[in-house]
């Protein structure tokens, strides 16, 4: 099948890389040409494993081609994914100018029948906004389709090919026949319903992992007040098929572009009235455990000023370097204003914060960036910092601190080793 990608982002990238891989051909397109160049060559603009390859080889077979132009790619397309960014406004909703204005471009070279599918994620009913616009400016007939997005990143390609679900809102029996046609050999549940249910599914979703992953740091809180393990707590919990132990880890935070975005959005777009709180308790609940982050560097090393501290990890999560609405950020701005002195290492993310915090030392590696420090605060749970030379690393420190934010580390080994530490429910 003929595709057009709209918005070579994370989501558009990896959609365009993966139908290309099953054999149709691909265009994806995006106004910034820039990035577009950066592709063309099979250089992709952002860190996702794997996902070079599956870019270049799409390439080199010649069924993935990327431009920065409407009227040559539109004409082509027999379906069109908009796939482009839906960022917050300032009072939390969701801005859909980039939505609309890729419908705007994209009507007047629209062939006739051609099905142009909303994947970014957005409120309900968003999918009329799109409709209307394109109507506005097309002269040919053409259809509107939801299929929202599921892949996590850093496990975007495994997630793309093998979702849990593929979810098809359409209203058609044509449109809904072709959308099933072309996910063909990618596996997951189909689901198939109405462009509304689609759009409030997506939401729905992401707002339920972010209830889920808040209630995991509140259980984790009263672990540490009432003398219980979180880790024990989440496993009975867990074992109840109807909860699962998924999204239940406790931290420093939840960040990425997604969860605390749609949250906020989706409680604006739900209404105080309906919602009654219960998303801003997790938005509160998700901005407490930075503070509880601090309190415990505070319960260790005491006030920060003139101490030396060593972070490890940025990104917002591992295997990533996407650093929007990462923890570290909130972290950094708060331990620099009480006059600590950074050492940072990320494998991924140290490029996107160099320019916002200059005054950070920014290593090559997890040895570096503990020499001399006084703490060491685990951001973000990547494999290389799990099975660290903890003598080594002793050795390199002023003193022997720790706060784990993801609960990587083994607390009973490194007490016993004479480290003081401090974890996330434990
Ligand atoms: C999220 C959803 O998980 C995907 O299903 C969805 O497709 C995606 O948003 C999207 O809308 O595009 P993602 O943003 O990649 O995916 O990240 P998650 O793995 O959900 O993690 C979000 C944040 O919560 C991270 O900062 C992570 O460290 C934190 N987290 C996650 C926890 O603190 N505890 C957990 O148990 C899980």
């Amino acid at each position: 099948m003929k595709i057009a990608i709209i918005g070579t982002g994370y989501v558009g990238v990896v959609t365009a890389a993966v139908f290309a891989k099953l054999g149709h051909q691909v265009w994806g397109l995006d106004i910034d040409e820039k990035k577009i160049a950066q592709l063309q060559q099979g250089q992709v603009p952002f860190f996702e494993p794997g996902l070079d390859d599956l870019v270049q080889e799409g390439l080199k077979r010649k069924k993935l081609q990327f431009g920065s132009s409407y009227p040559k790619i539109v004409p082509q397309a027999e379906v069109i994914l908009i796939c482009v960014g839906t960022p917050p406004k300032d009072d939390g909703e969701t801005d859909l100018t980039f939505v609309l204005e890729a419908a705007r471009s994209l009507a007047p070279y629209l062939q006739a029948g051609t099905v142009v599918v909303v994947k970014s994620t957005v409120p309900p009913n968003t999918h009329q906004q799109v409709r209307k616009t394109i109507a506005s400016l097309a002269s040919r007939p053409f259809f509107v389709a939801v299929c929202p997005e599921f892949l996590v990143e850093g496990k975007a390609i495994k997630d793309t090919l093998k979702p849990s679900r593929v979810v098809i809102g359409a209203d058609n029996p044509e449109v809904i026949e072709k959308l099933l046609v072309l996910h063909q050999g990618i596996g997951g549940k189909r689901i198939v319903c109405s462009p509304s249910s689609a759009q409030l599914l997506k939401y729905a979703a992401n707002v339920f992992l972010g209830l889920k992953i808040s209630f995991a740091y509140v259980m984790a809180e009263l672990c540490e007040r009432y003398g219980a393990d979180i880790d024990e707590v989440v496993a009975g919990l867990g074992a109840d098929p109807r909860i699962g132990e998924g999204h239940l880890r406790p931290g420093v935070g939840m960040g990425g572009s997604c969860l605390p975005k749609d949250i906020k959005s989706f409680d604006r777009w739900a209404g105080a009235e309906v919602t009654q709180g219960l998303f801003r308790a997790v938005e509160a609940i998700n901005e407490r455990q930075i503070e509880r982050a601090l309190q415990k560097v505070g319960d260790l090393i005491g006030p920060c000023q003139g101490k030396t501290i060593a972070l490890l990890g940025l990104a917002f999560k591992a295997n990533t370097d996407d650093l929007r609405e990462a923890p570290s950020r909130k972290l950094i701005r708060q331990l620099l204003e009480q006059g600590a002195k950074l050492r940072a290492y990320d494998p991924q993310a140290m490029e996107g914060l160099k320019k916002d915090f200059p005054e950070v030392r920014y290593c090559t590696g997890p040895y570096e960036t503990v020499e001399g420090a006084d703490l060491v605060v685990l951001v973000t749970e990547w494999n290389e910092f799990k099975n660290l030379d903890w003598k080594r690393v002793k050795r390199l420190m002023k003193e022997a601190n720790i706060v784990d934010g993801r609960n990587l580390w083994k607390r009973e080994m490194l007490e016993e080793m004479g480290f003081k530490y401090e974890g996330f429910g434990r």
